[in-house]
């Protein structure tokens, strides 16, 4: 099986090179270090010859609605076209719990994540979207992006964070399986609300920032899972935060 691993040299994709290699998997990365890039065209077809299955954990840093959707759309669209000539039969596409077709958020990166799954179903290529929750590791840094003034201004938002590793193994175990599987979704063990948890994580790194409680700005459940979802076994690293009920 060769797989093309869009944004192979990014934080989920060299792990998941890694994964698949170590089953035998002939893994190609295509990602600007590798001269490819899927907004400019540059080198697509090129990456995806002898291709059966991409994995799409491209990112952008652009947060902001527009530069958000045209990376995630412009990209997933030309993976897609370029793929469906190059006869690709499964692209797994990995975006977040929470983004769906009918988001309703309001922060820029959701909205182009969710013009990027639409960018995917518009395609021919079977598919399957791994929605994951926020990766462990990435707490600190939502932390900061909540930070005003010196100040973290946290929600009350159920939150479930997953160990990156979990989240590698599932989508190699997806990759390696060669059956589309249509929406899946992983989180973590343990459910927990946002301020505690950030409160928790800032303690155990005598990170002195005060964290405030402040109003949801959407809504408090739309982090986690509704329906059915691969459930990770690592525990958060920090420990004696207070749990929330995964049930409600
Ligand atoms: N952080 C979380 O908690 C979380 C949770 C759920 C889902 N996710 C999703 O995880 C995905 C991967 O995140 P990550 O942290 O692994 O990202 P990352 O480390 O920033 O890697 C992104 C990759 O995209 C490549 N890239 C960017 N623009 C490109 C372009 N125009 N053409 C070709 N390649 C391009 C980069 O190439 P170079 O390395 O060459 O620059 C890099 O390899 C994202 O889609 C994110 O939404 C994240």
């Amino acid at each position: 099986m060769k797989v093309l691993i869009a944004g192979g040299r990014g934080r989920v994709g060299s792990k998941v090179a890694d994964v698949l290699e170590a089953h035998g998997a002939e893994v190609v990365s295509g990602g600007l270090d590798d001269g490819v890039d899927y907004i400019a065209g540059t080198k697509v077809a090129e990456v995806l010859k002898g291709v059966d299955t991409i994995i799409n954990v491209l990112n952008t840093g652009s947060f902001d609605e527009e530069a958000a959707v045209r990376f995630f759309e412009g990209t997933t669209h030309s993976l897609t076209e370029a793929g469906e000539r190059a006869g690709v039969k499964h692209h797994i596409l990995l975006s977040i719990v929470g983004v769906g077709d009918e988001d309703g958020s309001d922060i820029g990166y959701y909205l182009g994540k969710v013009a990027q799954e639409k960018a995917l179903k518009a395609g021919s290529i079977p598919y399957t979207i791994v929605r994951s929750t926020q990766f462990q590791g990435y707490i600190p840094v939502l932390a900061d992006q909540h930070t005003v003034d010196g100040v973290v201004q946290a929600p009350r938002d159920l939150i479930q964070p997953v160990e990156l590793d979990e989240l590698v193994a599932l989508l190699a175990e997806v990759a390696l399986s060669g059956t589309p599987q249509g929406e899946i979704e992983i989180a973590g063990p343990e459910r927990f609300y946002m301020d505690d948890l950030f409160r928790a994580t800032l303690a155990a790194a005598d990170d002195p920032r005060e964290v405030v409680t402040v109003d949801s700005a959407g809504d408090p459940d739309a982090l986690v899972p509704h329906g059915a979802y691969r459930a990770g076994t690592v525990l958060y690293p920090v420990r004696g935060i207070p749990l929330a009920p995964t049930t409600h």
